[in-house]
């Protein structure tokens, strides 16, 4: 735990070595990360916390920004005294707070991971309907995101299939506090367009996206690909929003991959 001035932080931290910063995405928590913190945790040291209002994290209350939850990422690398640039990995709305803590923090990042995630804003549609939602969980309360989200997170064959998983991804839903929803359903709302730093962010990148992604449509992932000056794609087949924890070894090689590439060039 580490204490903010409005709220204590939870957070997962495995080792020591090259550092990797894995924020989760919406309404999810730092226990997605769990296949990447045992097989990932030999070769890098993988911080991964519960954002405000989310998992073991304080239910604290909106509003929420991308600046506020990127300032709390680099407020527990301060905690943590981490000074060195570290591989920031976001997963959907984790990547909106990464895009934000790159524009905040340059020097503190050493490339990026980016997960089932866009660059872009909501449309005035994607507004409206973020508004909607929150108002549905401020008068029926979090399940209703956890009934009408969870279907969408999988690729068809992962929950006609995998019951062990989609429950999981589930109960971790249920640990996501009203605050939480409506305080991030709100800043994804208000997020802005990441778009036009792309082609200033000059660092390794790594995007994987699942083939069968329904929130986010992979051409979104070739588009970011496009407009980086150095990154590399990895389509998962077989898997939806959530590679991680769909397909962990394909995803788990690729980082691997990608981390031996970084210390490739290093060399
Ligand atoms: C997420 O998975 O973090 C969200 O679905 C992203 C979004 O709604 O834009």
């Amino acid at each position: 735990m580490s204490d903010f001035d409005d709220f204590t932080m939870a957070y997962q931290d495995s080792a020591d070595g090259l550092t990797l910063l894995m924020i989760h995405g919406f309404p999810l928590n730092s226990s997605m990360w769990e296949l990447q913190m045992e097989d990932l945790a030999t070769m890098a040291r993988l911080i991964a916390p519960d954002l405000r209002g989310h998992g073991f994290s304080d239910p604290a209350a909106g509003p929420y920004s991308m600046e506020m939850l990127a300032k709390d990422c680099a407020g527990l690398l301060d905690r943590l005294a981490i000074e060195t640039p570290v591989i920031v990995c976001g997963h959907s709305m984790g990547g909106y707070v990464a895009f934000e803590f790159c524009r905040r923090y340059p020097e503190r990042v050493a490339g990026l991971i980016l997960v089932g995630t866009r660059p872009g804003a909501d449309s005035a549609e994607g507004k409206a309907g973020r508004e909607k939602t929150a108002e549905s969980v401020r008068t029926e309360g979090p399940q209703v995101v956890v009934k009408t989200m969870l279907p969408k997170l999988f690729a068809p064959a992962t929950y006609e299939s995998d019951q062990e998983v989609v429950e999981f991804v589930e109960d971790m839903m249920t640990h996501t506090s009203a605050n939480g929803m409506i305080g991030a359903l709100l800043a994804m709302r208000d997020r802005p367009d990441s778009t036009p730093d792309l082609a200033d962010l000059d660092i390794p990148v790594l995007i994987i996206h699942g083939a069968d992604d329904k929130l986010i449509p992979p051409s979104e992932a070739h588009a970011m690909h496009e407009a980086f000056p150095d990154s590399q794609l990895v389509i998962i087949p077989g898997a939806g929003h959530l590679p991680n924890l769909e397909r962990p070894d394909e995803f788990n090689d690729a980082v691997v991959d990608f981390l031996e590439s970084l210390a490739d060039e290093e060399e």
